[in-house]
Formats: structure tokens, sequence, C-alpha cells
């Protein structure tokens, strides 16, 4: 099934009448704790195994939509207009070639609190949020299964954005792809925090799209990730379930550096730490040695993000000032 066959059958028939509204909708980024690293079918963004995110609450996406009758889409991130040449307004436009009535183009006002491509997760809030603008622009009134489904072809890991709290996204086996969809976990954790530590916040040197694919495609050790993957997302469901909070950061961790491991040894190497993130590494390690508990886990990218509770928030400030402290159930 290729994309466009995947939409159809999730519409069914539901229409692309253009209204002449603005609408606007907003998504949380998402950061896996047990991550999502590999396809099994790259067309429908399909993947090796599943994964457990926890959302930023106010960190995100705001996206605006509307129809008009011109030639191409006009896209504005952050108030700028960006080039249709540029790969960002290419994505985005192709995403929404899927929906697109005949003879209309999009206008998209996206609005991100978080830096661009930094390993924060931006686009997953991005396209989740552009699902969520979609739905109410052609009032499809989708079920929340049915949004997840359209936000991972945009990106895999915007499935997971449509909620606040923990995730989890199931990798589904069928090759049409409509088992494979995320769901809110139903646990409210007042306490725990996750911090941002944004020592880097310009773009990425490989996106995570190519970085899997090469990861898959020469790693040695990605044989063994999917097992890995089974093993922590059995020990985090049960940690989260009991609110066992060491046990959720060092899962957490530990996932975190089997993923950078399994692209130490792809074909060229892919190594997206800097200096400053071993130093934080290591700062991270020595607190806890301390006695503090706080964790971190890493995207695509080398700033940390760190887990711990509302209880250490004033010592954890205090080690690491420039981080930005996020209440996910606030
Ligand atoms: O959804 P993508 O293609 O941006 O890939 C996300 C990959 C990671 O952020 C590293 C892991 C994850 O599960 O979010």
């Amino acid at each position: 099934m290729n994309k466009l066959d995947f939409v159809q059958t999730i519409l069914q028939g539901r229409g692309k009448l253009p209204g002449d509204e603005l609408v606007s909708a907003y998504a949380p980024s998402n950061i896996a704790l047990v991550k999502y690293w590999g396809k099994r079918q790259s067309e429908l963004n399909l993947p090796m195994t599943s994964s457990l995110s926890i959302s930023l609450a106010s960190r995100g996406v705001t996206t605006a939509l509307s129809l008009r009758e011109q030639a191409s889409d006009e896209i504005y991130l952050n108030q700028q207009k960006i080039s249709a040449e540029t790969a960002f307004a290419k994505r985005l436009s192709q995403f929404l070639d899927l929906f697109r009535p005949p003879g209309y183009a999009f206008h998209v006002h996206t609005h991100s609190n978080l830096p661009i491509a930094a390993g924060l997760a931006s686009s997953a809030a991005g396209f989740s949020a552009l699902v969520l603008a979609l739905d109410l622009l052609f009032a499809w009134h989708l079920s929340d299964r049915e949004l997840s489904l359209l936000a991972r072809l945009g990106s895999g890991s915007a499935c997971r954005s449509l909620w606040s709290g923990f995730v989890e996204w199931h990798a589904g086996k069928n090759e049409n792809g409509l088992d494979s969809y995320a769901e809110p976990l139903n646990i409210e954790w007042p306490e725990f925090r996750v911090g941002l530590l944004i020592e880097h916040p310009e773009e990425k040197m490989m996106s995570s799209r190519e970085a899997m694919k090469l990861t898959a495609a020469t790693s040695p050790f990605y044989k063994v990730w999917p097992e890995v993957v089974a093993q922590d997302l059995e020990k985090i469901r049960t940690a989260i379930l009991q609110k066992d909070f060491s046990q959720v950061g060092q899962v957490a961790e530990s996932n975190a550096m089997s993923m950078h491991a399994t692209m130490l040894a792809a074909q060229p190497s892919i190594l997206y730490w800097q200096g400053s993130t071993v130093q934080n590494m290591q700062k991270i390690w020595q607190l806890r040695q301390e006695g503090m508990q706080v964790y971190f886990t890493e995207d695509a990218g080398p700033n940390l993000k760190l887990l711990f509770l509302a209880k250490d928030e004033y010592e954890m400030q205090k080690a690491f000032p420039k981080m930005e402290i996020v209440v996910p159930f606030g």
C-alpha cells in the first residue's frame, strides 16, 4: 500500500471540501524513554519495534491552517516565510499533497517553542499539530487512533504527540500499517520532571530518518536492538505503573545509550554527541553517586533531557542553571 491509498483507507470517503476557515491546533513535543530506531517499512513509516514516550505539555507546536485558490503553499515558521526550496517546506508540502483538494494550496503558520531539529522532536509535534489542524479544516472528526495513524506518515514519532503524559506506540504487524498507532497510558505522575539542557540549538548533522536507515543497514549491533527494546518496554511499563522512578530512569538511560551504541557501530559511525554532551553525562553520573535520583536520555542530537522528581527540582536547577524544567503533568 502506498501513502495515498493508506490515507484514503483512513478517510473512507470523508470530504476534502475546501472551507474558507482558518483553523489552529496545538500538539506537544514528546521524548521517547524507550526509543523508536529503525523501520521495517519506510513508505508508511512502520517501525521495527514499539516505543514509549513522555509528552512535554506546554513545549510543542501550534499550527494555523487555511486553504487558498493559488498555485503553491505558503509556509511560515515562527512568523518567518520559508522558501519552497528548503527541505522543511518540501517535506511539509509533500505531506499536504496527500490531503490537497485539486486547485488549492495551503497557508501554514507554524509556531514552535522548541529549537527546530536539535533532537527535541519538533517535527513530531509539528506533524501531529498539522494532522489535528487538517481534521478541523476538513471537519473529518477522526478518532484518536486514526489521527495517530495519519501523523505517523509525517514522522514516525509524531504518532505519539497527540496526548499528554506517557504514550506507547504499538509497532503493529500488518503490512497495511493500520495496526501501528499510539495510545496514552492511563497514569498521572505529577512529581515527574523533564529537564531540557539545550546546549546546541543548531540543526543536527544528520536527520533521524537517514541515521536510522544507515544504522539498520550497516551496524552489526542493530540485530540485538529489537530484543533490547522488548525487554526495556516490559520493564518500563511496570515501573511506570508502580511509580518506581529509579527503575524508569535506569531503563530510559540505558535504552538511549544502547541506541547510540548501535549508531557508533554503523559504517560510517554516527556520533551526535558533543563535548558538552559527555561532560553532562559525567556530571549526572557524579550526582547519582552522591545520592541524587537523576537520569538522562538523548535522541538524534547532542542535547540531553534529564529525568528527575519534583523534590529535587531546586538542587537540579542549581546543578544545571541553563536547564529548562518541564512539568509533564502540570
Ligand atoms: O520520528 P522521527 O523520524 O523523527 O524519529 C525519532 C527518533 C528518535 O527521536 C531518536 C527516537 C524516538 O522514539 O523519538
